[in-house]
């Protein structure tokens, strides 16, 4: 018989360097996060909290799917949370602060991408800003839009919604590699089209797109781009001056390290878009609803960081733990002869990623698996689907994502956690063979 994969959570233990979670696993003796011992004392040498007790300390590896709050966000936001509270609309003075303060954080927002600020709609997160970017284009009769197959829900789902209005929805294919296979979308657009519709950067697997060739075959064939940037802010410069024709970008705050449902389409012919939320008028009739002003500090804060003159050296140190990750665990990684985001990994692991993720998690790590789950089954991400990657191999893809607070010590953790799972995943795959 095979190692057990049971796993026991007895109350933590103080031993050695402080309170630890200490389990039996396979007949030795784990902390709960990783370290794993031959010996009980042994095992509480490193002690590391357990995700499952009080003041669990998490090896946070998820930050495609949302980045830990950065405490310099929300101490920007918290005056307009409380005290600055006003309402922007109104002539009062409280009203007037308010809308001093949208007016910075709008500029400040647009000089980080290099746009102007009336060229800055803010939405209620990513979902809500690709959603008017694209719906925004869909005006008159049924049209054509050309749309990547790759794209997030948030965009291919829009799309979905405008083919049942009748509209005719070109998808550009990707290579094999992931990127926009360029000479198939020269050919699909076509002059007249209402919109081209790609992703920056992959939240599948973080592989960059070449917006600047795909914004010159726009720019070319006179179609407006727009580019989902949603994952792209919180591991490229952005530079919306230096793209030819008419574009527009998507953000979403949480990514960046502020908080959910704050968003933003941005860029040149914005203004040119049809609202898809009606009402008071706001955000230059494009998107009404009180303006939501710590909202729109936090996304100027976090882009601040993100975007600012630090943010390339960050980059660089989370590429090069991603790049250690990757080497030393000899899995094979999707995208990897193009560019990806810094701290981006998605890698094959040869068993069930959604097992993998589970077994990540009893051990205090999270990460998250490359495939969808709908109705109970496990459906291959349809971003792998487009990239040629068998189905069996696309079902066993976990997503490991780092960001600014990780550690070289969290890189370890999971080195170690793999380096005894592998053997074990192994055997029981065998063994129902
Ligand atoms: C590429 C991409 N686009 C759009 C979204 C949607 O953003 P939000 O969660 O803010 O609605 C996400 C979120 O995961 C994303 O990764």
């Amino acid at each position: 018989m095979g190692p057990r994969l049971s796993w026991h959570h007895p109350k933590p233990v103080v031993l050695g360097g402080g309170p630890t979670c200490i389990s039996r696993f396979d007949g030795r003796w784990v902390t709960a996060g990783w370290n794993i011992s031959a010996t009980r004392s042994e095992a509480a040498a490193t002690p590391r909290l357990c995700v499952r007790c009080d003041n669990a300390r998490v090896i946070y590896l998820d930050h495609a799917a949302t980045a830990p709050p950065d405490p310099r966000v929300v101490e920007a936001m918290l005056p307009h949370l409380t005290e600055r509270f006003g309402n922007p609309s109104e002539p009062h003075a409280l009203g007037r602060q308010a809308r001093a303060d949208l007016d910075a954080a709008r500029e400040e927002i647009a000089s980080l991408v290099g746009a102007k600020p009336a060229d800055v709609v803010l939405t209620g997160g990513g979902t809500e800003a690709d959603n008017l970017a694209v719906l925004g284009r869909a005006q008159g009769q049924p049209g054509r839009m050309v749309v990547s197959a790759i794209e997030h829900p948030a965009v291919r789902r829009t799309a979905e919604v405008l083919a049942r209005r009748g509209w005719e929805i070109a998808l550009a294919p990707v290579l094999p590699n992931g990127r926009i296979d360029l000479i198939e979308l020269w050919d699909l657009v076509q002059t007249g089209d209402a919109l081209v519709c790609v992703m920056g950067a992959s939240n599948v697997t973080g592989v960059v797109q070449p917006i600047a060739d795909i914004a010159a075959i726009c720019a070319e064939h006179a179609v407006p781009l727009h580019v989902d940037h949603v994952q792209t802010a919180a591991g490229a410069e952005l530079e919306l001056s230096e793209l030819p024709g008419r574009v527009t970008i998507a953000l979403a705050a949480h990514k960046l390290g502020g908080p959910r449902g704050v968003g933003a389409v941005i860029g040149s012919g914005v203004e040119s878009l049809d609202p898809i939320v009606f009402g008071g008028g706001q955000e230059g009739g494009l998107r009404s609803g009180t303006e939501d002003v710590a909202g729109a500090v936090a996304l100027a804060a976090a882009l601040r960081i993100r975007q600012g003159a630090e943010a390339p050296a960050e980059r660089s140190q989370r590429a090069a733990l991603r790049d250690d990750l990757e080497a030393r665990l000899g899995l094979s990684v999707v995208g990897a002869e193009v560019e990806r985001l810094p701290g981006h990994a998605l890698l094959l692991t040869g068993y069930r990623g959604d097992t993998v993720v589970r077994l990540f998690d009893e051990r205090g790590i999270a990460i998250s698996a490359g495939s969808a789950c709908a109705s109970g089954e496990t459906l291959p991400d349809v971003t792998l689907t487009a990239m040629d990657i068998d189905d069996d191999a696309a079902r066993s893809a976990i997503r490991i994502t780092l960001g600014p607070t990780t550690t070289a010590a969290d890189i370890d953790a999971v080195v170690a956690v793999w380096t005894e799972l592998a053997p074990a995943l192994q055997v029981a795959a065998e063994a129902s063979a």
